[in-house]
C-alpha cells in the first residue's frame, strides 16, 4: 500500500522532525517524510532532511509582504509535493484560518504541555511557576486558535524537585519524540477519526493510550 506522504514544517533544530524521519526509515511504516519546509534558512533541521535524502525547501516569511503570499507559497509547495499530512514541528509562525481550513484534519501540531493547559510560549517556565506536579506533551489537529484542536496523543512527565525550564523541557522532549511518530502512525493506518471535535482512535489498545514511562 502507498505510504502516507508527510510534510514537516520547521523553524529550528528539528529534533521532532528527526523522530519522524527515524520512524519512516522502517520500510513497514505506513508513513514517510516526503518534504521538509523551513521558515528559516539557517534551521538545523534542514541538515537533518539533507542527511536523510529528503527534499527540503526554505520559505522565508520575510520574503513576502503579507502573510497571504507566505501561506499561498507553503500551500503550493505542499500540494506540489503531493503531501497528505502536514506536521508542524517547532514551526514558529502562526497560521491564518485560510491555511488551517485548507488543511483541516490534515494538519497536526506538537506542543510541549498537556493541552489545554499552558498554551503558547515559555511553556516550561510557566509550568514550574504554577507549581504543577506533572507536565507532558500533546499532538493535536490544528485549528485557527493557537494550540487548540482535537487531541490525538498525549504523554505525561513528572515535574521533579530542582527542575529548571531546561531540565523539564528535556524530559518532555523525550516524550515528544515518541508521541509524534505514534500520532502519525495512527493517522496513516486510518485509525484516527475526528467527530464533534473529539478524536476517536479506532481499535485502540492500552499501548496507544500511552505507554510511556518518562523515567525509563
Ligand atoms: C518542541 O518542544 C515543540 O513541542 C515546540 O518547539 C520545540 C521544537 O523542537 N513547539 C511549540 O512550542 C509550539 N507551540 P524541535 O525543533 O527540536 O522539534
Amino acid at each position: 500500500m502507498a505510504r502516507l506522504r508527510v510534510g514537516v514544517l520547521i523553524s529550528g533544530r528539528g529534533t521532532n522532525l528527526q523522530a519522524l524521519i527515524d520512524a519512516s526509515a522502517d520500510p513497514a511504516a505506513p508513513a514517510e517524510v516526503a518534504l521538509v519546509i523551513s521558515s528559516q534558512g539557517d534551521a538545523q533541521g534542514l541538515a537533518r532532511a539533507r542527511a536523510a535524502g529528503i527534499r527540503s525547501e526554505i520559505i522565508n516569511y520575510r520574503a513576502f509582504n503579507a502573510k497571504q503570499g507566505f501561506e499561498a507559497s507553503l500551500d503550493a509547495a505542499l500540494r506540489g509535493g503531493r503531501i497528505d499530512l502536514v506536521c508542524l514541528a517547532g514551526f514558529m509562525r502562526i497560521l491564518t484560518p485560510w491555511f488551517v481550513e485548507r488543511w483541516r484534519d490534515r494538519l497536526i501540531n506538537i506542543h510541549p504541555s498537556l493541552l489545554p493547559a499552558f498554551k503558547g510560549l515559555d511553556t516550561h517556565a510557566r509550568v514550574l511557576d504554577s507549581g504543577a506536579r506533572f507536565s507532558g506533551c500533546t499532538v493535536h489537529f490544528v485549528r485557527a486558535e493557537m494550540d487548540e484542536g482535537p487531541i490525538i496523543v498525549q504523554a505525561v512527565a513528572p515535574v521533579m524537585p530542582g527542575d529548571t525550564p531546561d531540565t523539564l523541557a528535556a524530559r518532555v522532549l523525550g516524550l515528544e519524540h515518541r508521541c509524534y511518530p505514534l500520532a502519525v502512525h495512527l493517522i496513516a493506518e486510518g485509525r484516527v477519526r475526528v467527530q464533534n471535535e473529539r478524536v476517536e482512535i479506532l481499535n485502540a489498545t492500552v499501548a496507544n493510550a500511552i505507554m510511556i514511562n518518562p523515567l525509563g
